[in-house]
C-alpha cells in the first residue's frame, strides 16, 4: 500500500500513544460488533499530538463519515442544530477546541449527546413553542488542550476520555521516516533521530522541521537528508539541541534576567515577552514543564537549575 497522506488513516499506521490506541481499538471493535455508534470521545493534550488525526482514524475505523468543526465556529444553537440534523447514523462529529463552545450551544449539545434529540424553540413571542427533534445516533469527538477547560457537565457526557502524551524520540523518528517516505524524500536514520530529538515530543513540530530541512537539503545540498545538513538547517532555524526555539529562549531568559529566575506570574511573563497568556500555557509551557525546565509554584513560574546549565548562564 502506498501512503499518500502525512496523516495515518488507520490505527495500525498511527505511531505512539499506545495506551490510547489499545483502548480505542477495543471500544471501536465492541461498538462495531453491536452495530452501534461509538460512545462520545474526548481527546485532550497539548497541540500537535494528533487529536485531529485520531478523530479521522476513528471515523475511518468505524466506516462512517466525519464532519469537522470547532468550538468558536459554532456561534448559535441553530448552527449546531444544522450540523446535527445533517448527520447520518453512526457519523463522527469532530469539534476541535470544544472548550470554546458558547454556553447557549453547550446546552443544546447535552440532550443531543445523551438522548440523540434536539429541543429547539420555534416561532416568536406568543406563538413560540419548543419542539423535539430526533437525531441519528452519532459519535461526538471533542478535542481540547486541557480537560480542565471543559465545564463538568460537558466533560461528564463523554464515555471515553483519552489523554495524549508527548511522544518518545524513537516514536518521533519513526514518524519522521514515514513522513519522508510520503514526501518521496530520502533520509538517513541519524537524521531522523536528530529531528525527532529536537521536536519537543510533538509530531506536528517534527513534520514541520522535516519539511524545512528538506528545503535546505534540496537547495544547498544534494536533496538527500543526512545528519550534517540536518544540523546546519536546525541551526539556521534557531532550534537548539533540546528543540527549544526563539520563543522558548525568550521565555526562559526573561524569567532569569528580569525576575531573578522567578517565581513570576504568568500574566507578567506574557506581557514581558509579548505573547498571549493562553499560548504560553498551552503551547510553550507543557513541554518545558515535562523536561523539568519550568516549575509551577503557588506564587508563579520558576526556572530550574537545568535551564542555567542548558543556556550556559551563571546562577546567582
Ligand atoms: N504523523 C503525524 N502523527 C503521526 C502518528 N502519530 N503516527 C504516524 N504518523 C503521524
Amino acid at each position: 500500500q502506498i501512503e499518500t497522506s502525512i496523516r495515518p488513516q488507520s490505527l495500525e499506521d498511527y505511531i505512539g500513544q499506545s495506551k490510547a490506541k489499545e483502548n480505542l481499538k477495543i471500544f471501536i471493535e465492541a461498538a462495531k460488533q453491536r452495530n452501534e455508534a461509538l460512545d462520545h470521545v474526548l481527546l485532550y493534550g497539548p497541540p500537535g499530538l494528533g487529536k485531529t488525526t485520531l478523530s479521522m482514524i476513528i471515523a475511518h475505523e468505524m466506516g462512517v463519515n466525519i464532519r469537522t468543526t470547532s468550538g468558536p465556529a459554532i456561534e448559535r444553537p441553530g448552527d449546531l442544530a444544522a450540523i446535527l440534523t445533517a448527520l447520518e447514523p453512526g457519523d463522527v462529529l469532530f469539534i476541535d477546541e470544544i472548550h470554546r463552545l458558547p454556553r447557549t450551544v453547550e446546552e443544546v449539545l447535552y440532550p443531543a449527546m445523551e438522548d440523540f434529540c434536539l429541543d429547539i424553540v420555534v416561532g416568536k413571542g406568543e406563538t413560540a413553542h419548543s419542539m423535539r427533534i430526533d437525531l441519528p445516533p452519532f459519535t461526538l469527538v471533542g478535542a481540547t488542550t486541557r480537560a480542565g477547560y471543559l465545564s463538568p457537565p460537558l466533560r461528564d457526557r463523554f464515555g471515553v476520555i483519552l489523554r495524549l502524551q508527548f511522544y518518545e524520540v524513537d516514536e518521533l523518528a519513526a514518524i519522521v521516516t514515514r513522513t519522508a517516505a510520503v514526501l518521496n524524500t530520502s533520509i538517513g536514520n541519524e537524521a531522523s533521530f536528530e529531528i525527532a530529538s529536537r521536536s519537543r515530543g510533538t509530531p506536528r513540530i517534527a513534520n514541520r522541521l522535516l519539511r524545512r530541512i528538506r528545503d535546505f537539503a534540496q537547495v544547498v545540498g544534494t536533496g538527500d537528508i543526512q545528519l550534517e545538513v540536518t544540523r546546519q538547517a536546525l541551526e539556521q532555524l534557531q532550534v537548539d539541541e533540546k528543540g527549544l526555539d526563539h520563543i522558548d529562549h525568550q521565555l526562559l531568559t526573561s524569567i532569569i534576567h528580569k525576575f531573578n529566575g522567578g517565581p513570576v506570574g504568568l500574566d507578567t511573563i506574557a506581557a514581558t515577552i509579548g505573547e498571549e497568556r493562553h499560548t504560553i500555557e498551552d503551547v510553550y509551557e507543557p513541554y518545558l514543564l515535562q523536561i523539568g525546565f519550568l516549575q509551577r509554584t503557588p506564587r508563579g513560574r520558576m526556572v530550574t537549575p537545568l535551564v542555567y546549565e542548558h543556556l550556559n548562564i551563571k546562577g546567582v
